[in-house]
């Protein structure tokens, strides 16, 4: 086990500090420790990024590009490192491990990239004499809050724009898996960041935010997380009006209409459903399937479902890992409980499983679910799929967005035309058509209503840290 460091101004610290022990959801061992920092180590952070913002922010896009890209080839090389850590801290199974690293790498390179097209504007004049333009500034110091479900992908999806915006950064990983973070910090490091332009502070969640709320150094928190959390950002933000983009929770629908191909509905249901033990907030939380198809559909699915293994993640053949916590189990447990006692029926899984040491449960099904049930109102962000019968495309929609959030929704059908219109009337951020897995580094990632502000990813997720500043220049 190891006690690992913050690492502030370019310099490895808080040794002195208390720790807290990173906890393997697979059996209870610790991992490692880190430091729980505070306000204190939060100041120092924000003073040590804004000092570097003044160089950082001159260089040349293809200067801080090429710092991106030394980055990204460092990730793949150490992917089997960062990918073990990851599934000791978290649980993931190691093969999504690996696929993560490749993800988040894919970020730092789309945006090393991307930092090249930061254009601004020529606006012709309305007048003789003068000439409209506007130019592109970075916002300033960064706070990235991120959450345990995605150690690595969540952090490069917003560090890599952050730095090639011109931004400098501080980041913020869980305290449920710092560790990965604190190996992509050693990679920046490697990479030969200069000192203060990327800092990393773990510890006391409340404690560092409310240091870096309060300092109008830090032009912008980017944050991923719960939707509760994302309010409370929103209110503390109000004082300075800093800049948020916000990436909350989700209830993903996944529709499957009776012209699906059932095959491809299953596999994409499988691959949106159970990735990361379904604690992703683009998981489909909700599956709605036309009454003509309903029967076939739920007997393929389960079927599917039933071989998924469970077990610990550095196990090659485990499809399933843990939940991260005993209060992540217990959340999945009640939802489940909740539905059967009102009349679901569970048609695989509905199961915690305690002989293995860890948090598992069940990679689940339940049918005859209903719309009163709290796994249909609220996220279960666990391995449990309730699946409910509608008659009619309209239905199905009116359920889908019937739900404050607007995250991510699936639609299954053949038909182009019945594919268009549906999605058309579907108030969701990201809609997978006919396809589980809709997340890339090239596209804009975010949510409608209470799943957030703001977009990651593609060409939008670069804008997120620029600032638009309208010149205005008088000529003879
Ligand atoms: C998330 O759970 O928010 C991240 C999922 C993804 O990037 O695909």
């Amino acid at each position: 086990m190891e006690n690992y460091a913050m690492h502030i101004n370019g310099n490895w610290v808080g040794e002195e500090l208390d720790t807290l022990s990173v906890i393997n959801p697979a059996n209870n061992e610790t991992v490692g420790t880190v430091p729980i920092g505070g306000e204190a180590e939060a100041n120092k952070a924000i003073e040590a990024a804004h000092h570097a913002f003044g160089a950082w922010s001159k260089l040349t896009a293809y200067e801080r590009s090429a710092y991106l890209e030394r980055l990204h080839d460092l990730m793949l090389e150490n992917q089997e490192e960062l990918a073990q850590i990851m599934t000791l801290e978290m649980g993931k199974p190691i093969h999504e491990s690996r696929g993560e690293v490749n993800y988040a790498a894919s970020f730092i390179k789309w945006f090393a990239e991307e930092g090249k097209r930061i254009y601004g504007e020529t606006i012709p004049a309305h007048v003789k004499g003068k000439r409209l333009q506007v130019w592109r500034k970075p916002v300033g110091v960064v706070a990235a809050i991120t959450p345990w479900n995605f150690p690595a992908a969540m952090l490069t999806r917003k560090m890599g724009p952050a730095l090639a915006a011109g931004c400098t950064v501080i980041m913020k990983p869980s305290s449920e898996s710092p560790i990965t973070a604190v190996k992509l910090m050693e990679l920046c490091e490697e990479a030969g960041f200069p000192k203060g332009v990327v800092n990393l502070v773990t510890g006391s969640s409340s404690k560092i935010a409310k240091a870096l709320m309060e300092d109008n150094r830090v032009r912008k928190i980017t944050f991923t997380g719960s939707t509760e959390v994302g309010k409370i950002l929103i209110r503390q933000s109000a004082d300075q009006v800093k800049r948020l983009s916000l990436e909350l929770g989700g209830h993903a629908p996944l529709i499957v209409l009776d012209d699906a191909d059932i095959d491809t509905a299953v596999a994409g249901a499988i691959a949106s459903k159970f990735r990361n033990a379904g604690q992703t907030c683009i998981c489909a939380n909700r599956v709605y399937v036309q009454s003509g198809v309903y029967e076939e559909f739920l007997e393929k699915f389960s079927k599917k479902v039933e071989k998924l293994t469970v077990g610990n993640g550095l196990d090659e053949s485990v499809d399933i890992g843990p939940l991260i916590n005993q209060a992540g189990l217990e959340k999945v447990t009640r939802h489940v409980d909740e539905a059967v006692a009102k009349g679901a029926s569970v048609v695989t899984g509905g199961k915690s499983i305690t002989d293995q040491g860890g948090v598992f449960y069940s990679p689940t099904v339940i049918g005859d679910v209903d719309p009163s049930m709290v796994i249909m109102q609220e996220e279960t962000f666990g391995p449990v799929a309730p699946v409910q019968k509608v008659e009619t495309e309209a239905e199905a929609i009116a359920f889908a967005n019937d739900t404050p959030y607007g995250l991510a929704a699936y639609v299954f059908t053949e038909s182009v035309a019945r594919g268009m219109q549906v999605i058309e009337q579907l108030d969701y951020g990201i809609v997978g058509w006919n396809d589980g897995a809709p997340s890339a580094a090239q596209v804009p990632f975010g949510g409608m209503k209470e799943s957030g502000i703001g977009r990651e990813g593609g060409r939008e997720g670069i804008e997120e840290f620029l600032e638009s500043q309208y010149v205005s220049i008088g000529m003879k």
